[in-house]
């Protein structure tokens, strides 16, 4: 069985009661839930991590080499700044899927901008906890069976 990790970057613990107008009324638990149905229903083993501090999302990207098959990966704002998790993404050799439950294009300018989405395989944006759900399908496809 393929072993994927999705891992929620800074904030996204709040989800549920973080600005609902923007990221939705769905409880960070809810979603987790519903990804691990998904991931099962897909045939694929799932482990999720969250952390609000850049290091220990760096650490959880070299540990996931040796562990898992893909990584799903929404950053938070980190996404638009973080050249040291850009770097650990370059540094890994499995896939990595960039997510993000807002369109981050259509917001702030300073959203506009993802320093990580070069080394990322691609990147899903604006489909609210549905980005995850896509993110699983397509690593899905790339991680085989
Ligand atoms: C986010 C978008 C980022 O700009 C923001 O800083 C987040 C969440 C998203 O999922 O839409 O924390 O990554």
């Amino acid at each position: 069985m393929k072993k994927i990790l999705v891992i929620h970057g800074p904030n996204l613990n709040l989800l549920g009661e973080r600005e609902p107008g923007v990221y939705g009324t769905d409880t960070f638990d809810s979603i987790n839930g519903e990804i691990m149905e998904l991931a099962l229903e897909k045939g694929l083993s799932c482990e999720i991590f969250q952390s609000n501090h850049e290091g220990e999302i760096i650490d959880k990207l070299h540990m996931a080499r040796k562990e898992f098959d893909g990584v799903i990966l929404n950053a938070g704002a980190y996404t638009h700044y973080s050249y040291a998790i850009r770097d650990a993404i370059a540094a890994i050799k499995i896939p990595v899927i960039e997510v993000h439950l807002s369109n981050i294009h259509a917001r702030d300018e300073f959203r506009h901008t993802s320093v990580i989405a070069p080394v990322c395989v691609g990147q899903i944006a604006g489909f609210g906890k549905h980005s995850y759900f896509l993110a699983v399908e397509a690593m899905k496809r790339i991680v085989g069976e």
